[in-house]
């Protein structure tokens, strides 16, 4: 067999082939979510799963985790036919998945989350030695190379500490198989080397990795195979080397992609929406200034942390401003609360959509309108049909993949979600639109489309603030661009003279003091 190299390491690839599927199969009702997978996993590779949202990425692997079993096909691990029945047939092979959204417990330590990991669910022992745990911790969180102390609680810790510590408390079993979903859609450029390197020293060391990301770029850094699944089917395995962004766009999205970046030049208008030193209560947002003129793309850049979450929730009324001035069309507005904010014209896309725009249990349609109900009442009545077509459209420009308008939101799969909350807020005509890191986990074929609406709106006068820690999306889609460092604002930066280097080097603060 022959070996393949991958990488700057140059590190030889075992072609022994760890888990394989074969047919495998599910669908939800009237869903066929996968149909007749064949996927092979060697010894010692990183192999990427790369698809649209919605094509099945997340559901093959939670039948790899034993959380879904498969209506047909087979699985084998080393050569041998294994059934999955419940996440703890997977766990003892080997199998370790860390999923979308994380599974620690806020509330307890970092040393607690890793160890618990260990326990299948309602099998704790009954008495737990401590400082055993807390050694246990420290060492695996010592092979990470990483220090974080192990008695603070996890809600207290960065989403990319979260991360490890997720990572840790599988390494702790001594995974085999190690899957990812999505692990570097919350993390910034430094963050995400951090977690290749980690992940390429556990390739190195044998664990097979399956890593499903919409940054295709960083498949190149770090895959040595990507499976592309459309509509639940398999469209080919590719070894990276023989793959370039263009292939593979073609192979998700069944075209190319004439562009990522669909700038117009749109001349901007006066200006909308002024911030005159603005702080928000809990210090994370210090004497903020900016402006944003009618059609125009304003960009905040900054690591994640950095006070624009913040920032963005104090613009929607969210978090009470401590001091400062927000004037809208040079009338000074009153944020003291989201009914203000929404009634002055100012809309939030929020960052988290399970706790900050989704209702679960709610349909398609009623999430999709949620925020513009008003628009459809008549004498106090909601005009059901109109609501109904507004929020169909909607949902097909953004090419929302679901099962009906009335399908609860829950069921759709992540990427879908996240349209849903974005499309809700574009219907809702704002006259200024604040999106929080709105391409978090959309594939690219609709981030493109998301960028087309943005300029749409632009077109039409709409002021947009988009919040961003992706430093292509910022230099693509900005007009102005500003930087954030520890809730402090510098810039603003025209497309022209902002640069990669620019822009980083005021998010670490060693610029623009
Ligand atoms: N529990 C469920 N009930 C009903 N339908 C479901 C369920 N889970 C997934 N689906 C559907 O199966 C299809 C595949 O979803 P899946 O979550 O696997 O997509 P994905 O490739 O992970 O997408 P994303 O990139 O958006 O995360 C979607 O149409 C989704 O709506
Ligand atoms: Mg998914």
């Amino acid at each position: 067999m022959p070996v393949s190299y991958h990488g700057e390491e140059m590190c030889p690839v075992d072609p022994v082939i760890r888990l394989s599927t074969a047919r495998i199969s599910k669908a939800f009702g009237a869903t066929q979510a996968l149909n007749q997978i064949d996927f092979d996993l060697r010894v010692g590779e990183i192999h990427a799963l790369l698809g649209e949202n919605g094509a099945g990425k997340s559901t093959f692997i939670k039948i790899l985790a034993g959380d879904y079993s498969a209506d047909q096909g087979e699985i084998t691990y080393d050569g041998k036919p294994v059934r999955l029945q419940s996440p703890s047939d997977s766990r003892n092979l080997g199998i370790r998945v860390i999923y979308q959204e994380f599974n620690l417990v806020p509330t307890m330590s970092v040393a607690e989350n890793i160890c618990l990991g260990s326990y299948p669910p309602g099998r704790l022992p009954a008495t737990i030695n401590i400082t055993e745990m807390k050694r246990l911790a420290q060492e695996v969180l010592g092979r990470l190379g990483e220090e974080i102390p192990i008695q603070t609680l996890v809600r207290n810790l960065t989403v990319a500490q979260q991360q490890v510590v997720e990572i840790a408390k599988a390494l702790l079993c001594q995974p085999t198989v190690l899957i990812m979903d999505e692990p570097t859609s919350a993390l910034n450029d430094q963050e995400t080397e951090h977690l290749f390197a980690l992940l390429r020293s556990l390739r190195d060391r044998g664990v097979s990795i399956i890593y499903i990301s919409h940054r295709i770029d960083e498949l190149f850094k770090l895959a040595n195979r990507v499976t592309v699944l459309r509509d639940g089917v398999t469209v080919g395995t590719v070894d990276i080397g023989a793959a370039t962004r263009a292939t593979l766009v073609q192979m998700m999205v069944g075209r190319e992609l004439a562009e990522m970046y669909p700038k117009r030049s749109i001349a901007p208008g006066q200006v909308l929406l002024e911030v005159k030193g603005l702080s928000a209560a809990g210090n994370k947002v210090r004497d903020v200034s900016f402006q944003v003129r009618r059609g125009e793309i304003v960009a905040i850049f900054g690591l994640l942390g950095a006070g624009q979450s913040e920032l963005a929730r104090t613009l929607f009324g969210a978090i009470p401003a401590a001091s400062g001035h927000v004037l809208l069309d040079g009338q000074p507005i009153t944020l003291h609360s989201t009914t203000a904010a929404r009634a002055a014209g100012i809309g939030l896309v929020p960052e988290d959509r399970k706790t900050g725009g989704l209702v679960g249990q709610l349909g398609v349609k009623a999430n999709l309108t949620l925020a513009a109900l008003p628009r459809y009442a008549r004498c106090g009545m909601v005009r059901t049909g109109l609501e109904m077509r507004e929020a169909t459209e909607w949902a097909d420009r953004l090419n929302v993949k679901r099962a009906s308008m009335s399908q609860p939101i829950r069921f759709l799969s992540g990427g879908n979600q996240q349209k849903v909350v974005i499309a809700r807020w574009l219907a809702n005509q704002s006259r200024v639109l604040v999106l929080d890191q709105p391409t978090r986990g959309v594939d690219v074929g609709a981030k493109v489309e998301i960028y087309r609406l943005l300029e749409d709106l632009c077109e039409q006068g709409v002021g947009v603030v988009i919040i961003s820690i992706e430093m292509p999306e910022v230099l693509g889609i900005a007009d102005h661009i500003y930087v954030m460092c520890q809730g402090r604002m510098v810039g603003p930066y025209s497309r022209t003279e902002a640069t990669k280097h620019k822009l980083m080097s005021c998010a670490v603060g060693i610029e623009g003091e």
